[in-house]
């Protein structure tokens, strides 16, 4: 019996992908198995716990948060176990369904118009961080809270460490907040030092040129929750030991690819990420049985 269904966050399953590839072992840590079904719950909970211990947050806060995807999912089930307020921001094109569920999850969604950067004025991050210069706001901003990166660190990498029956050879992750990708590659490079994360973006986003060093040029793309315009305060860069772009309609190659191989639906930026890393693996000759993690952030019954 669970007091909570947030108390089923996390301990979620790493699957081989068997029918994929025969040539790779590919480990995939599921992460649609949280409740809110995506790996977004995790973050919620381990931050929003530990700003609870701290006494930052209770039931009388009103916590804003710049997201309306699955963070926002994350911390609506936080809000009904800890009794806070939630403001959601975003940009003015979320899709109606999505801004439905999070009212109906209890959010208070405010969308904004501003065709600018998010964080100039009338940008939904921008507007996030004004509200919460009233007393008892709190704003959580998964780009740059540092607890984001610390629930890979510490929970979702001793997972996968835990079940792993073998050394890595690589990790394949798209950046996002950058959590993911920083958290994980900072704790498996302490296991596995030979390990090499690659990082795959779609053409157009910024990490790249970030990565390289040169000047950002960011063009829009059609893969939710990755590669944004601008490169998060928790993306450490220096973790990755390339970053690769494709065109971003080869994520429904993944999706199928791996709908039809192992017989289950994933996000879109998963399926982004396993076509990048099949066609890395054929293009760099990765040699055969090399073990190789991805995530499945989501299962995409979101998008
Ligand atoms: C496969 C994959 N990796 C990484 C991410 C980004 O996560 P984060 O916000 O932690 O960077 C996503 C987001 O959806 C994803 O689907």
């Amino acid at each position: 019996m669970y007091k909570s269904i947030v108390d089923l966050i996390g301990n979620t399953p790493l699957v081989l992908l068997r029918s994929l590839s025969s040539n790779y072992n590919i480990y995939a840590k599921c992460e649609f198995f949280n409740p809110g079904f995506s790996i977004k719950d995790r973050v919620a909970k381990y931050a929003i716990e530990e700003y609870v211990k701290k006494g930052i947050i209770n039931s009388d806060t009103t916590v804003v948060a710049p997201t309306s995807g699955n963070t926002g999912i994350g911390l609506c089930l936080l809000s009904k176990k800890i009794g806070f307020k939630l403001v959601l921001t975003a940009y003015k094109d979320v899709p109606i369904k999505q801004v439905e569920k999070l009212i109906l999850l209890g959010a208070d969604v405010r969308l904004f118009s501003s065709e600018d950067d998010a964080n100039s004025e009338g940008g939904y991050v921008f507007e996030a961080k004004k509200m919460c210069n009233n007393d008892n706001y709190f704003l959580f901003d998964q780009f740059s809270d540092e607890l984001n990166f610390k629930t890979h660190y510490n929970k979702t990498s001793e997972e996968i460490l835990d079940s792993l029956p073998t050394q890595l050879d690589y990790f394949f992750v798209a950046v996002g907040s950058g959590g993911t990708f920083s958290g994980i590659s900072q704790r498996l490079k302490e296991e596995f030092p030979a390990m090499q994360t690659i990082v795959v973006e779609p053409n157009g986003g910024i990490i790249r040129s970030h990565f390289n060093g040169e000047e950002l040029d960011y063009i829009d793309h059609n893969i939710h929750s990755i590669s944004g315009s601008f490169v998060p305060g928790n993306c450490h860069i220096e973790l990755a030991d390339k970053v690769v772009s494709y065109p971003d309609y080869i994520y429904s190659e993944g999706v199928e690819q791996v709908a039809r191989s192992e017989g289950y639906t994933i996000g879109s930026s998963s399926g982004f990420v396993v076509a990048g890393m099949l066609k890395y693996c054929k293009e760099e000759n990765v040699p055969e049985g090399a073990n190789i993690l991805v995530i499945f952030s989501d299962n995409g019954i979101s998008e």
